[in-house]
């Protein structure tokens, strides 16, 4: 069997393009309808109470398609308000970028110490903490929030002091308190997994969120045998859905995918009142 529908992705702005540049990369043919709400980003140092009304308009406008999965690449809004998006969509599954990490953390850490770093929100939730201790409560869990490197990668500061000095501020508590395995909890972190390997060296496995987000989504669609079976072309028929526009957003698609043809497409503001 073969399911032709789209995949919907919710993220707070257009970092969850490291996400769709690894399910394009294992799955080329799927159609994906985005919806990043760049005028409201980043959401990592919004209140909780701000981050779940706006990821929830985003959650209104995508139920509006027919889809056949949903995926939060978002680890801010998946951290914070997973369950309340779950219920916009009876009967699809919905795929949150806080579990897979997890997951293929737990399965690795030999020390059962895990790092995890992400935006205030994220960490603030404390909704790794509790992802890890459902599998396995035997296992130590530190999680650091990183406020200044969402505003570098959007700034395109990747191979830069400033950055390589503002990860070994975060990321050196994480090798002093003997964690084996740092799950790279956000969106804007792939660009930087040099800058982390650099700073960690091979002591710590880092696991990229947005990976194996995309590899849960491929095993599901395997289970429910719903694969799109295009070859490839899947990008360019693919919508991509913003709430504001600026120039710099062009140079954000480059860095975070790298994806030539695709077109962004503003929603209109009154969507997103509260
Ligand atoms: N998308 C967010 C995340 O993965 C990072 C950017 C933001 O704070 O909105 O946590």
């Amino acid at each position: 069997m073969s399911d032709e529908r789209f995949i919907g992705i919710i993220d707070s702005g257009l970092g969850g393009l490291t996400n769709v540049r690894e399910l394009m990369r294992l799955m080329p043919g799927e159609r994906l309808i985005y919806v990043g709400d760049t005028a409201h980003a980043p959401y990592g140092s919004r209140s909780d109470e701000t981050i779940c009304c706006y990821a929830l308009k985003s959650a209104e406008f995508l139920a509006e398609y027919d889809l056949k999965m949903v995926i939060v690449s978002c680890n801010t809004i998946s951290a914070q308000c997973l369950s309340m998006i779950e219920k916009k969509f009876n009967g699809i599954p919905v795929i949150g970028s806080v579990l897979p990490g997890v997951r293929a953390a737990v399965m690795r850490t030999a020390e059962k110490r895990i790092g995890v770093i992400g935006t205030d929100a994220a960490i603030r939730s404390q909704a790794y903490t509790r992802a890890v201790h459902s599998i396995d409560s035997d296992i130590a869990v530190y999680g650091k929030a990183c406020p200044l490197l969402v505003p570098l990668v959007e700034e395109g500061l990747i191979d830069f002091d400033v950055t390589r000095a503002a990860v070994q501020h975060y990321v050196y508590e994480m090798i002093d308190l003997g964690v084996d395995c740092l799950i790279l909890g956000c969106t804007h972190y792939p660009p930087l997994i040099e800058v982390f390997q650099g700073t960690v060296g091979t002591r710590i496995q880092l696991l990229d969120s947005s990976l194996w987000t995309a590899k849960e989504a491929q095993d599901i669609l395997v289970a429910l045998d719903a694969f799109n079976p295009q070859k490839h072309g899947g990008i360019r028929e693919s919508r991509f859905f913003i709430t504001d526009l600026i120039p710099a957003h062009k140079e954000q698609v480059r860095l975070f995918a790298d994806f030539q043809d695709i077109v962004l497409q503003l929603i209109p503001s009154e969507r997103y009142h509260r």
